[in-house]
């Protein structure tokens, strides 16, 4: 498993060994700082001195290139690579190295107006114009080839070079098209799914308002409420289309080059959903995403969630691609986070599992779309005051390197995220007040708490190295995964099903044995409603007391355990119970039929985590204190932060030392506020 998690790294270590040179490059430092830089927008003159100022910080990567194609590419056929030839080997020469983008999120103007059958068509049929990024169409054949052409030339040059040291295809995946190649596309998408019509009518159960298809082409793309079979198939056909568009320009880099792994950054904060992120993973060597604020502070449950989420995606470490300096220029208020807090956030994505941490961006162009943009530099090439906390970042990263080398999370518990059931669930919510991100949270943070280290992960992974398995609302479940959780159960797991779980099949049909559908039998018990509430109601039990809110399941039950009941106060729920538990072959199965409070939430996962012998690997540390380990060949590395307003002190489980102060340490450490103490066993 671990080997798994070391994979990013490893790659990286063995691109820069392999790569023939003529020269001996250093490699990669085992904890990169990194930049989005953007040569193309300034005089060469400037570059070293933006090249010595980075070197200072201990910037050790630059991201190149992605927004680069009208500088790369001036006219149709007539590629200009003497100038990243330069900045490549500038940068090289500060003992810098570069991640290059593709740079087919922002097609040139020559394109656009040649060839405007590559415009992406919003839902609305509105053709995107020139002037911004992203207005290309994923799937127009013509689009596809030209950014198949300048990648295959950029992987011809630099292919090789041992100063790249890996690619970011495109930029942040963002806006599906609806034109008529896309339309062309999920036709024979569907097709190719189904078979027959006949399949597809009777999986979406189009008899229902009259929505029988007797050609493909008759089948509409999304509409806002429309089937619920169409909705889910048409977001696993927009993550198709994102792999293909991928893929495309992967194959053509690794066409020629062997040893630079393949990233893309994927945005959207983490969580959303226009398609599956896991999926798009897949094929690639290596995760980087984009881990922004915005407005307000860092939320460190929330955060911390979220880079496990992204470490899940793949099972390995990761890269935090972008972050901001200080700010955006993009919400609705772009306030500075406070001095401190910045390098306490990349000190977390690398406590969660990051390898590097880059700001986006170094400095801010002359002119262009995002002047206000937080950056290192200003625009006359001089720090700004946060450029000091970069440094900060840059000389811890050098102090910590060794010690984190070759380490990484290890957890004995996870949350699962789903996506078909993301989908599944906001399609049709019932009530706004169920956010599916937030039921996650309010399961992850005691669980966190408890165990200090959690993976969320997809529904179909190995799940046997965990000895308890929580799935907030695991809506869709197929008879495949009902399998998968049917064994990981009978071989000892615990699984522990939120509410709407097991309501809908694959197809987002209803389970005709009504929920957990294919795991009622094994729980001992079904769903017999369910409720959105608008107000608590009581439930008390064996488990303790509280209330459910926003919504609430009764259930029924021959045999399973009834640890919670709901009292007095809705009618169809009183008296029934809220919560089953029953053992299953070496193992158990525990459905929770409601939201519960937050106290009650705490109290029954730390129950949980007793049950499975899950404990901290640290010991206790203040509420404030957020404890990250990473684990590798010569034992482990715990990564302490506080994000109190106060100073908290820890105590130590042993002597241990100080990684950035370089001292040994005894008895206990005080951890200022957003102070981080990185500590090793002796
Ligand atoms: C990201 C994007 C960058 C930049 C940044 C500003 O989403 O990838 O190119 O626009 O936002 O915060």
């Amino acid at each position: 498993m671990l080997r798994r998690h070391i994979i990013c790294a490893a790659v990286l270590l063995a691109a820069a060994r392999l790569l023939p040179s003529a020269r001996a490059a250093e490699p990669p430092a085992p904890l990169l700082l990194g930049v989005a830089w953007y040569p193309e927008q300034w005089p060469e003159s400037v570059w070293d001195q933006d090249l010595e100022l980075m070197q200072a910080a201990g910037v050790r990567m630059v991201r190149v290139g992605e927004f680069a194609w009208s500088s790369l590419e001036p006219v149709e056929g007539r590629f200009d690579f003497a100038w990243l030839d330069r900045a490549i080997a500038k940068a090289a020469a500060h003992h810098i190295l570069t991640v290059l983008g593709t740079p087919t999120d922002a097609p040139p103007a020559w394109l656009t107006s040649k060839y405007p059958d590559t415009l992406r068509v919003d839902s609305e049929g509105r053709r995107a114009e020139h002037g911004n990024r992203r207005q290309f169409s994923y799937t127009s054949p013509r689009y596809r080839e030209l950014c198949r052409r300048i990648v295959e030339k950029m992987a011809q040059r630099y292919g090789s070079n041992r100063d790249v040291i890996g690619w970011q295809i495109g930029n942040e995946f963002t806006e599906d098209s609806y034109d008529e190649s896309s339309r062309e596309r999920w036709h024979a998408w569907l097709q190719a799914r189904y078979g027959t019509l006949d399949a597809l009518n009777s999986h979406w159960t189009t008899a229902y308002w009259s929505q029988t298809y007797t050609a493909w082409d008759q089948i509409p793309m999304e509409t806002a409420r429309g089937n619920p079979g169409l909705l889910l198939d048409y977001r696993r056909f927009v993550t198709a289309m994102w792999r293909e568009f991928q893929n495309n320009q992967a194959e053509a880099i690794r066409a020629v080059s062997h040893n630079q792994p393949i990233t893309t950054n994927l945005g959207g904060l983490g969580w959303a959903d226009r398609f599956d992120r896991a999926a798009v993973s897949a094929d690639l060597d290596f995760i980087s995403w984009d881990d922004y604020v915005g407005m307000g502070h860092l939320d460190p449950v929330r955060n911390g969630a979220t880079n496990d989420l992204v470490r899940g995606w793949k099972g390995q470490n990761f890269w935090v691609m972008e972050a901001q300096p200080g700010f955006v220029d993009w919400a609705q208020v772009s306030n500075a986070l406070d001095p401190g807090e910045t390098r306490a956030m990349a000190w977390q994505a690398i406590g969660h599992g990051a390898d590097a941490f880059a700001f986006w961006q170094w400095r801010s162009a002359l002119n262009g779309q995002e002047q206000y943009h937080g950056t290192l530099v200003g625009p006359d090439g001089k720090p700004v005051p946060f450029y000091e906390e970069a440094r900060r970042i840059g000389h811890d990263f050098a102090a910590a390197g060794t010690a984190l080398e070759g380490t990484a999370p290890a957890s004995q518990a996870a949350i699962l995220h789903d996506y078909d059931s993301r989908w599944a669930v906001d399609f049709h919510p019932q009530t706004k007040r169920y956010d599916q991100i937030q039921v996650l949270l309010d399961s992850y943070e005691p669980l966190r708490r408890a165990t200090q280290s959690v993976d969320i992960v997809p529904a179909g992974v190995p799940l046997n190295r965990y000895k308890l398995v929580l799935a907030p609302s695991l809506n869709v479940i197929s008879p495949q995964l009902a399998r998968h959780l049917h064994e990981y159960v009978e071989q000892g797991g615990h699984l522990v099903l939120g509410p709407r779980s097991g309501m809908k099949d694959e197809y987002n049909s209803l389970w005709p044995n009504r929920q957990p559908g294919p795991l009622a039998e094994d729980l001992g018990g079904r769903v017999e409603q369910f409720y959105a509430l608008l107000e608590d109601v009581p439930v008390h039990g064996p488990w303790g007391e509280g209330k459910a809110t926003i919504w609430a399941e009764a259930l029924s039950t021959s045999g399973a355990d009834v640890p919670l009941r709901y009292g007095a106060g809705n009618g169809w729920l009183e008296g029934q119970p809220a919560v089953l538990s029953r053992a299953v072959g070496k193992g158990r199965i525990t459905y929770i039929g409601a939201l519960l409070d937050r106290s009650l939430m705490r109290t029954v996962i730390e129950r949980f985590t007793e049950q499975a012998g899950l404990h901290a690997a640290f010991g206790p540390v203040p509420e404030s204190v957020e404890v990250c380990r990473r684990t590798g060949p010569h034992g482990d590395v715990f990564i302490l932060i506080n994000y109190g307003k106060q100073p908290a002190a820890v105590t130590l489980p042993g002597p241990m030392r100080d990684v950035l102060a370089g001292i040994s340490v005894h008895g206990s450490v005080t951890l200022p506020r957003y102070g981080v103490a990185v500590l090793q066993s002796q």
